[in-house]
Formats: C-alpha cells, structure tokens, sequence
C-alpha cells in the first residue's frame, strides 16, 4: 500500500495531521459547536425556492463579486458597512485562507495565542506561514498587556485573535483588540466566529474598523446563524484590504446555490437567530452544573463551555459515547468542550456527565 511517505509531497507537510473532530452518528452530537436546533421550517421552504429558481441558471457562472450577497451581509452587520467592504467564501476557513494567502506566504509568520482554533495552524501551514503561538494570562485570558508584548516580541505579519476564543470560550476584551491593532506592523484579524452568543451589549471588532485599514474582522454564518451546511463565512474590512484577497481566491469560488441559499437565510435572520438566547441560557446552565459537580468550567461568551478538573478525560469521553453523547477532547490534559444544545441535549449530557462528577452529586 501506498503511504505519504513514498510521495512527493511537501516537505513542510510531512508528517503532519489533517483537521479531524469526529463526525459519527450519535443522537446528541456535541462536539463541532453547531447551532442544535434545526432551521425553522417556513425559513427551510423560502430557501428551497430560491435555490430552485437559481438552479434554472446554472448554466452560467455565478456573480463572481457575489454583490446581493455582500449587500445582504452589510445590512446584518449594521455600523454603516459597505458593500465593498464584505468580503465572503465558502466557511470563514476559507476566508482565513484567503487572507494567509493574501498576506502570509514564505517567509511571513502568523501570530496566535494558544490554546486557540485549531485550523488557524493548519492553514498557516497550507500557505507556507510560519505559525507562531503565544500563551494566555490566567484562566486563558488575554489582556493587553500579554497580547501586546507577544505582538512586540515576534513582530508576526499576521495576527489571529479569536474572539471569543475557541476551544477555552473565553470573551476578549475590545481593550485588547484595540491595543494589538494599534500595536501591530501587520494585518490583525479578528475572528467574531461566536460573536452572537456575546453577553448583549459586548462591543464587536466592527466598531474599531473606522481608520484601521489593515483590521479585518471575520465572522460566519455556521454557528448562531444555524447554517453550518451550507459553508458562508464573511469578512469586514477596508475595500483595499479586502481587494487584495480577490488575487488569491478561485474564480467563481460560491456557487450560486450557496449564494442563493445565503440571500434566503438572511432575508429572515431573525427567525434564524432565534435560538440565540436560549442557547445562551443552556451554556449558562451547563457553567452553573458543572460547577456544582465540582469541574472548573471556563468563562463562555460563546455556545460552549471548556471544563477542566476531568480525571481520564478519554474515559468520560467514551463513557459519554457510550450514552449516544458525542463531545469533545481538545488536547489540554484534565479538560473537555461541550457545546450548549438544546435543553433535552444539554439535560441529557449533564445527567451524563455527573456519574463521573468529582463530586459526584448525581448519579
Ligand atoms: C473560531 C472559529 N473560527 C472559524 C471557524 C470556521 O467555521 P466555518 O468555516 O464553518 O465558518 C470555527 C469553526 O469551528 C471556529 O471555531
């Protein structure tokens, strides 16, 4: 059988792992931070005839500057955005891609501060970036001073910021961003993947673009927008920056379906948003229980909640499995993620997980 190793592939490759959260069919799957509860029926039909009526052309290529689509996203986003100034592809993934592509490359590096989204070294590695990750204050927090310094330290030309962050679902402080887009050489992005499930209130990325040309903020519609499926991720920031990503993206690069799908998702963002307080209500519920149960749950401004104080977290982890619960193991000794499901998902994880409580209150 052939392996990798009898190939010619590149050397920076070797060796390396492709991302990999398990998907299996399990009746309550907890693992990829998805939005649990499906998209609301009426939305589902509207969506329907839009993608049909665009399937009448697709003999043709579709809009390549997806202008009804940035036009759509402008207006979710609100703070007086530009159509020019939306950028869109297939999965914020690929919009991080495009942007390492765009400004990474040989001889650049991309900063982070780890433990963050696991992909963000994966696609430094795919465009030949360096990766370079620097630590947390207490809890995984990150305040500016510790942010600021990493940025003085390495000088990256690119930096990640992952607001809130994944896995440890820690909120970051519009002070820290601040600081790092005022300290930075480079570009800064800001990756609001989670941004909905903020506390209300929590100001976004979004009011710092205003003379700030090299920040780009990065959000997607996979997560509270419930349409991880259908791959739309989208970014705000200057025209100029955003320019330079169409020399790296492919032609045509979002089929018209999933333009046509997208437009119809938008067209009703609030009955697709509206879920949004009640997954935050869960995620709360979870912090709270898993405390009593004696773990140390991690401060969520995202739909899921990072705990520690697990023993054998691969033990819990099958023990879960073998319940039908899927969750997931991040790689930090002693911790598990579980995303905030629907209110029978999260009861049926939490009864789940008290057997193996260190308290054990439950059983
Ligand atoms: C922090 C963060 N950014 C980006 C993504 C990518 O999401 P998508 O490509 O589905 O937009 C994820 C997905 O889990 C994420 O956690």
């Amino acid at each position: 059988m052939t392996s990798l190793e009898d190939l010619p592939i590149r050397d920076d490759l070797r060796g390396r792992t492709p991302y990999g959260a398990p998907q299996q069919a399990v009746p309550v799957a907890l693992n990829v931070n998805e939005n649990t509860h499906p998209i609301p029926e009426a939305v589902a039909h509207d969506i329907v005839a839009r993608v049909a009526a665009a399937i009448m052309t697709l003999n043709r290529y579709p809009d390549r500057e997806f202008s009804a689509l940035r036009r759509a996203l402008a207006d979710y986003l609100g703070h007086d955005l530009d159509p020019a100034q939306i950028w869109a592809a297939n999965g914020s993934n690929e919009v991080l891609q495009h942007i390492m592509q765009a400004y990474g490359g040989p001889g650049r590096s991309v900063l982070g501060f780890a433990p963050t989204y696991s992909m963000y070294g994966l696609l430094a590695s795919g465009t030949g970036t360096e990766w370079i990750t620097a630590g947390r204050d207490d809890e995984f927090e990150l305040g500016p001073e510790t942010a600021v310094a990493a940025v003085r330290e390495h000088d990256p030309d690119i930096v990640l910021l992952c607001a809130p962050n994944n896995p440890t679902g820690t909120p970051l402080s519009i002070e820290t961003i601040e600081a790092v887009a005022d300290a930075a050489r480079g570009i800064v992005v800001v990756d609001e993947a989670y941004f909905e499930f903020a506390e209300p209130g929590t100001p976004s990325a979004l009011t710092l673009l205003e003379g700030r040309p090299r920040l780009l903020v990065s959000r997607t519609m996979s997560k509270a927008f419930a349409f991880a499926g259908a791959r739309v991720g989208y970014l705000a920031g200057d025209p100029a920056a955003i320019d330079a990503l169409r020399l790296v993206r492919l032609p045509y690069h979002l089929s018209a379906l999933t333009q046509a799908a997208a437009l119809g998702a938008l067209a009703h963002s609030a009955e697709m948003l509206a879920m949004v307080d009640e997954i935050r209500g869960q995620r709360e519920r979870i912090s709270d229980e898993l405390a009593r149960l004696g773990f140390h749950p991690y401060r969520s401004g995202s739909n899921f909640v990072l705990f520690g104080g697990v023993d054998d977290p691969r033990a819990v982890f099958e023990q879960l499995l073998a319940r039908g619960i899927l969750i997931r193991e991040i790689g930090i000794p002693g911790h598990l993620r579980v995303t905030a499901g629907t209110e029978a998902e999260t009861t049926a994880f939490l009864e789940a997980i008290a057997v193996s409580a260190p308290n054990r209150i439950a059983s």
